[in-house]
């Protein structure tokens, strides 16, 4: 275990037995008696990932003293969602490597990453029929649709360096941050009611989300793929503008644009990111993007400490930092 993963694993001791708990319902609702689809299971099962937004339901629950039987069964169908969401995501992206092994994408082709995600949303939103509450469901779905939104614009504005760093936070909000917020809101409020203790446990896993997807936008550009884990340098191949990019540009003067600009965009250029570098300041660009993060994790951790004093209200308050400075 690398010295990340072990923070990380103590700062979620805590709730340690619900993760657990988890992960049994998880990996029963991946069995399929078809041989080619047990061996994709299989595949994306072995492989669990940081399992934050799982352990922010378990632990938004505990904070704000909302347990239930069935909130490790909420964290398994948002984890479920979540997984669902990289399948797609990698074929949208064409990567190559996810959770340190092949992408289902890759090891089998994107046809069939499809139809694993679809399979692995239709299983989610099953079980989600089980509980007892409807709550679950709803919030779930409004999450995924929101997801969706956000995966298509920003494959429509692919190339457009006039985004705006608004657009570019509504855009990562929507892909990434809406499903941490549905996380936090349904830990604190499943089966129901307690619609401001949600709100704000809601508010907290929106902050967190954002400053969760633009740190993963810094390691596409910087990261190590063999400490990250999964592919890097995707997001300049494919021509997403990312907040690095859209600094480095900005700040950049007309030939550092149009340099910035053909990196992206002449056909069969080899090494984008690589070049990227070479460029254009896209450390300044980075320094800019985790500044952002650190003010919307300082919000987000400021808002847990709002919560009665608990071993998870402290996970609730030191997430934040891991994101800020995680590197996988
Ligand atoms: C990756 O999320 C997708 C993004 C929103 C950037 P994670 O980094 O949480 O993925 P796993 O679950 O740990 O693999
Ligand atoms: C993914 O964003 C957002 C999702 C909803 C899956 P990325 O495309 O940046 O995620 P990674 O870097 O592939 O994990
Ligand atoms: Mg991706
Ligand atoms: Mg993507
Ligand atoms: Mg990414």
């Amino acid at each position: 275990m690398s010295s990340s993963e072990s923070q990380l694993a103590r700062l979620l001791e805590p709730v340690q037995p619900g993760i657990e708990r988890m992960r049994e319902v998880m990996l029963r609702q991946l069995i399929e008696s078809s041989h080619a689809v047990g061996d994709m299971t299989d595949h994306v099962g072995r492989f669990r990932g940081k399992q934050l937004r799982g352990a922010l339901v378990l632990l938004s629950g505990e904070a704000t003293g909302n347990t239930t039987d069935e909130h490790p069964a909420v964290a398994a169908i948002v984890e479920l969602i979540h997984l669902a969401t990289l399948v797609h995501d990698d074929v949208l992206d064409g990567a190559s490597v996810r959770r340190r092994v092949a992408c289902v994408n890759q090891r089998w082709d994107n046809q069939t990453a499809v139809l694993l995600g679809d399979f692995l949303y239709a299983r989610a939103f099953a079980l989600s029929t089980d509980l007892s509450s409807r709550l679950a469901s709803r919030v779930l779905a409004e999450a995924t649709r929101r997801l969706c939104v956000g995966e298509i614009d920003q494959a429509a504005l692919r190339y457009d360096f006039e985004l705006s760093q608004e657009r570019y936070e509504e855009i990562a909000g929507a892909k990434t941050a809406t499903l941490y917020a549905a996380a936090c809101e349904l830990g604190a409020r499943y089966p129901g009611g307690r619609e401001d203790v949600g709100s704000s446990m809601r508010q907290f896993g929106y902050e967190l989300g954002l400053a969760f997807q633009i740190i993963d936008d810094c390691l596409d550009v910087v990261g190590d793929e063999r400490v990250v884990g999964k592919s890097v340098g995707n997001d300049v191949e494919d021509g997403k503008i990312t907040l690095p990019v859209l600094y480095a540009h900005k700040v950049g003067d007309d030939a550092t644009r149009a340099a910035i600009r053909d990196v992206f965009t002449r056909p069969d250029l080899v090494g984008r990111c690589e070049r990227l570098r070479g460029v254009c300041d896209l450390a300044a660009g980075v320094e800019f993007a985790m500044a952002r993060a650190k003010e919307l994790v300082d919000r987000a951790r400021d808002r847990a400490a709002r919560l009665e004093p608990s071993a998870h209200r402290t996970a609730l308050m030191e997430l934040p930092g891991f994101v800020l400075e995680r590197r996988w």
